[in-house]
């Protein structure tokens, strides 16, 4: 992709973020049935995390990820990196856990192996590099850390299909116009997710950005899903 087609991209991606970031977790919650813990929960079970261990979460948004890493470990170091201020700003709750960080996930502004794992949720359908991303958290991570991501997936060709495209395209517009007041944003969210990579594909790539042992799981009818890699 062009630099000018990338940066294109990431400002289109930057004010969709910031026209939603109020009610942004209320929406995740709405569309997934209130699933979208439940998959966070998952990607810190994959993060393997020890005692006082480094977390970096990249895309952090309202630091949903964060939370639920919390959560299950009290003596963890958390560091969350989002381009879009507002939906770090949206996050910001109560006793503050994270250490927050404006920065672009295509060029983090963290020193080689420093983390114990690097996560993302729903991050790598909307950067402009999938590879550089992986690569960056790759650099990022410990040799043995753990990178997890957490993604949409194209809905499966299988007999549940046109039921899960309706429910894309005209349910979830719906609830993003009711509910934020923006049926674009939330277009764009299903339209990406159709033509989106699949995770066999998304494998792919992070095994050439550098990770080994990958796998991932599949929730919601295949059209989330959850992979890890391992830095060898
Ligand atoms: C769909 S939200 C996900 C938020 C959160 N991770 C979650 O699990 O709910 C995607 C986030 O990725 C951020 N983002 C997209 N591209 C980015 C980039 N290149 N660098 C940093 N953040 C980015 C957006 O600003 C947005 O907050």
């Amino acid at each position: 992709m062009k630099d000018s087609v990338k940066d294109n991209k990431s400002d289109n991606v930057r004010k969709m973020f910031k026209s939603i970031s109020g009610r942004y977790d209320l929406l995740n919650t709405l569309i997934t049935f209130g699933r979208d813990k439940s998959w966070r929960k998952y990607v810190i079970q994959e993060a393997s995390l020890k005692q006082n261990a480094l977390i970096l979460d990249v895309g952090t948004g309202t630091g949903g990820i964060l939370r639920e890493a919390f959560r299950s470990n009290k003596s963890i170091k958390a560091f969350g990196a989002d381009f879009t201020m507002e939906m770090m700003l949206a996050g910001r709750e109560g006793k503050n856990i994270i250490s927050w960080c404006c920065a672009d996930a295509l060029n983090l502004p963290f020193p080689d192996a420093v983390f114990d794992a690097v996560t993302s949720g729903y991050l790598i359908r909307n950067v402009a590099d999938i590879r550089r991303a992986f690569t960056e958290q790759v650099r990022t991570v410990k040799l043995g850390g753990r990178v997890v991501c957490l993604e949409t997936s194209p809905p499966p060709q299988d007999i549940l299909r046109p039921l899960i495209l309706l429910y894309l395209n005209f349910i979830i517009p719906a609830l993003g116009l009711i509910f934020a007041g923006n049926k674009n944003a939330y277009r764009y969210l299903t339209s990406s997710t159709e033509v989106f990579k699949t995770p066999e594909e998304i494998s792919i790539i992070m095994r050439d950005a550098g990770l080994k042992d990958i796998k991932f799981k599949r929730f919601m009818f295949g059209t989330i899903a959850v992979l890890s890699g391992v830095r060898p």
